[in-house]
């Protein structure tokens, strides 16, 4: 039986072709262009049976005292594996730009981890560094890590740090659903927030980047705290020159924009927590006319501030979402959709606009 995934048909791409290469529907060779596999109510075997196979699981270390927790991974609707593609786009990246850990309310509670802290999460294969997201989505004992995140987008972010070597013997399919972990609070000394119009590359305890519409951002995190921020930053950077500075050193805050001809070629923003800014309205300013208000880090207060991109294909944001349901009163997902345009295409953000509905309007059934 040859393997359903067989695209032979395309073995004599050049480069040049490959870059013009139009998608296409597997497979393609030199019988079949295509089509849908089990579309004939068969499975991909000779006789078109399915292969029923008894298998031993090979249980992965049961949690203990040492490590409590059993940790799920797996993937989010705007990132595909390991993003080498998903993570150029930087609409998907705006919705959840960062890897993350989906804690309960009361497991976070017991361990003193407040929402948009960093969680320390290891066991006997490694570690990892998580942004907490206190959630009842998931049961107590059992949090939820995003699978996608490598050494290029979030090095300390990485779940497969924690997944034992256990796979399975027939598929290979590694044992990525039940690694026992503890986990804690990163003990951060600062926090911070970086965008610039080139790419850059962070060197501190906790980083993850992710691409915006004019360049790039990163969220921070260190345990050294530099003594020189603005040299820090031009390292960062790799810019010269003297950027506008905000400085509350007694507070442990930093403020800075480094301008090109009046316009924003990078800003940095530190403190001593998670940093509170409107990320969408900072990432808009990169290229554009800038001055010291850009260092208050969000728009005036008579620009409303459209929040984190829920629906992905029309870049509508949770704050608009929520004014549309709580001052317009739109209360299914398909007002929101006719207004907005939210949650009319792959619909893949509808689920949460309608939790978005729900946790609004609390009185008044949520109906899609
Ligand atoms: S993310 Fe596709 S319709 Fe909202």
């Amino acid at each position: 039986m040859d393997s359903d995934f067989d695209i032979s048909a395309k073995a004599g791409l050049t480069d040049r072709g490959y870059a013009r290469m139009a998608p296409f529907v597997w497979p393609r060779n030199d019988r079949r262009r295509g089509g849908r596999f089990f579309g004939a109510g068969q499975f991909h075997t000779a006789d078109g049976r399915g292969v029923m196979i008894a298998v031993t699981p090979r249980a992965s270390q049961a949690p203990d005292a040492a490590f409590p927790f059993r940790l799920n991974t797996g993937r989010i609707r705007d990132q595909w594996h390991t993003m080498t593609r998903t993570s150029l786009s930087s609409r998907l990246s705006q919705h959840l730009a960062e890897p993350f850990l989906e804690i309960h309310p009361a497991d976070a509670a017991r361990l003193g981890l407040a929402p948009a802290a960093l969680a320390e999460v290891c066991n006997d294969h490694g570690c990892a560094i998580l942004r907490v997201l206190v959630t009842d989505r998931v049961a107590v004992g059992h949090p939820f890590a995003p699978m996608h995140w490598t050494g290029e987008t979030a090095p300390s972010g990485r779940v497969d740090a924690l997944v034992p070597g256990l796979t399975d013997p027939v598929s290979g399919q590694p044992a990525s659903k039940s690694a026992s972990v503890a986990i804690r609070p990163f003990a951060a000394r600062w926090y911070g927030y970086a965008i610039a119009r080139s790419a850059f590359r962070p060197d501190c305890a906790y980083w993850a980047r992710a691409a915006l519409p004019g360049g790039m951002q990163a969220e921070l995190a260190g345990l050294d705290t530099p003594a020189d921020w603005a040299a820090a930053a031009r390292d960062l950077f790799g810019v010269a020159g003297d950027p506008l500075v905000v400085d509350d050193a007694a507070r442990g805050l930093h403020r800075l924009a480094f301008l090109r001809d009046g316009l924003l070629q990078a800003a940095l923003f530190i403190g001593p927590a998670p940093v509170a800014l409107s990320r969408r309205h900072l990432g808009g300013l990169l290229g554009q006319a800038a001055g010291p208000a850009a260092l208050a880090g969000r728009a005036g207060a008579d620009v409303p501030d459209p929040g984190v991109a829920l629906c992905a294909c029309f870049n509508v944001g949770v704050n608009t979402i929520t004014r549309a349901v709580t001052e317009q009163g739109l209360m299914t997902v398909e007002a929101i959709g006719e207004a907005l345009r939210a949650g009319t295409n792959c619909g893949s953000c509808r689920p949460e606009i309608r939790a978005l509905i729900a946790q609004n309007v609390p009185f008044r059934e949520a109906a899609e």
